[in-house]
């Protein structure tokens, strides 16, 4: 038998992705760096099934039909280098190497030229969905060779989270633009965890209400238009209590957000390209300041702020933050959608996003009934600059930003930051401002650095002697 697959890395991703592609019928080769890993999973998990554990790169590329399809599950940075180092002197013409984790897109970029020079086919191929959905259904998203993508399209589309519009998986274009959409997600991911947890600091220290009365409010709005994942796993952990101490655990844990680095590498990414990715970027922000524990422990001590009791009504305020909540995470979406639009011009991606939005239904991190507006909006208009100008996300602006506003605004006088919500809410309103203050910008530039301007009421570029006598 040889294997119609090979899955390189042994860590939970990996094991969990080769049991779903054996489970859907396609036998799996199977190997990782260290032999003690791949035997565990030989002799527990792969058990009885058609999973060929080898323990050589040599074996493991000799157990595969050809041409060879290997998907790589190793961390993302040097170990997929060194992998590849190892796997293309011994691999064909025409084989294919797909890199699963979370690559940066100029990695993949990089990678993909030397897979080309050797005449072998390569893929970036973001994968969500954690643990559970690599086992059970991940969302997919691909790119690079297109013929690599239709030597796989079959397994891919067997093993994938069935969305209701189909697989959760497809290609989205050449080089790394199956890495690049993955990294926007993440981005996305990001900016909607943030939101959730500013409106969790509002519930918690602004009305002092329980865990369990917060995870009612994330249940109620589970069911509504903003309904999906993030908000489903957020009520479920609110009403997790730890079976030591019979607390609620969410209580206990440390308040400092880890990252890997996806979610920076897309707000970079924004700014490199001169897109306005601003809710995305003060989620990441956000994280940084939670890990200075420290210091903020010890300003505390020094700075004074507001009382955080709200003193509102809490049905009137929960009622409000719903719309909040709704607008920053359409806001999060909208600015992610429009990063791709941009990127896709500038690195000629040729991406759909209607079919971006169709593969993040199911499977994924940031799945959502949203998505379901939103790839209709994308599909009446592929080319559709912000989310907001196009239904429902117009009717929602206009039901809810008064909302936005109010709540912002108390949060602000209690003194509790809401980043996440507060950028929302000065993007769209710079967005929507046809005169915005950037003239007087453009002065103060011109009178230190001689750095021009254009005027509204004249053709051509202008300097001025500012400090010359009128
Ligand atoms: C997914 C996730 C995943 C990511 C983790 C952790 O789509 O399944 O995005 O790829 O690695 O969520 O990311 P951070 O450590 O950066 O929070």
């Amino acid at each position: 038998m040889r294997a119609q697959i090979g899955v390189i890395g042994m860590a939970v991703m990996g094991q969990n992705l080769a049991l779903n592609i054996e489970g859907k019928g396609f036998p799996v080769a199977v190997y990782n760096r260290t032999a003690e890993r791949t035997r565990e999973f030989a002799e527990g998990r792969a058990k009885g099934r058609r999973i060929i554990s080898t323990y050589t790169l040599e074996e493991f590329v000799d157990a595969l039909a050809r041409p060879r399809r290997i998907l790589i599950m190793v961390k993302a940075g040097a170990p997929v280098d060194a992998m590849l180092e190892g796997l293309f002197p011994l691999l064909e013409r025409g084989d294919l190497v797909m890199d699963g984790g979370n690559s940066h897109y100029a990695d993949t970029e990089r990678r993909l030229g030397e897979a080309e020079e050797r005449g072998l086919l390569y893929l970036g191929v973001g994968i969500s969905g954690g643990e559970y959905g690599a086992l059970c259904g991940p969302s997919i998203m691909a790119g690079g060779h297109r013929e690599g993508y239709e030597l796989v399209r079959e397994v891919f589309e067997r093993i994938a989270a069935p969305g209701p519009e189909g697989p959760c998986c497809g290609y989205f274009g050449p080089g790394s633009a199956g890495h690049y959409v993955k990294m926007v997600h993440n981005g996305i991911e990001y900016a909607i965890m943030e939101t959730i947890a500013e409106a969790y600091d509002l519930m918690k220290r602004g009305l002092g209400m329980s865990p369990d009365e917060m995870a009612g409010v994330f249940s109620d709005w589970n069911k509504r238009e903003l309904g999906g994942y993030l908000f489903e796993i957020t009520e479920r952990i609110l009403r997790y209590r730890d079976p030591g101490t019979g607390e609620p655990l969410v209580e206990l844990i440390l308040d400092t957000a880890k990252q890997k680095g996806t979610g920076k590498w897309s707000t970079q990414a924004a700014l490199d390209l001169g897109t306005p990715a601003p809710t995305i970027a003060m989620a990441v922000f956000a994280r940084i300041i939670s890990a200075f524990k420290d210091e903020r422990a010890a300003a505390s001590g020094v700075l004074s702020g507001l009382d955080p009791a709200l003193g509102v009504d809490r049905g009137e305020f929960i009622g409000r933050l719903f719309g909040a909540v709704y607008l920053s995470v359409i806001a999060a979406y909208a600015q992610g959608l429009r990063q791709l639009r941009d990127a896709s011009a500038e690195r000629g991606y040729g991406l759909e996003l209607a079919e971006v939005a169709r593969v993040w239904m199911a499977g994924c991190i940031i799945r959502s009934v949203l998505l379901v507006p939103i790839r209709k909006a994308l599909l009446d208009e592929p080319d559709l600059p912000l989310l907001f100008l196009a239904e429902p996300f117009r009717s929602a602006w206009e039901e809810y930003h008064g909302d936005l506003r109010w709540v912002t605004c108390i949060a602000r006088e209690h003194g509790i930051p809401t980043p996440a919500m507060d950028s929302a809410l000065a993007f769209v309103d710079a967005y929507r401002t046809e005169r915005l203050p950037a003239n007087l910008i453009q002065a103060q530039r011109d009178f230190f650095g001689a750095h021009t301007y254009q005027r509204i009421d004249r053709e051509g570029t202008f300097h001025t002697d500012w400090e010359a006598v009128a």
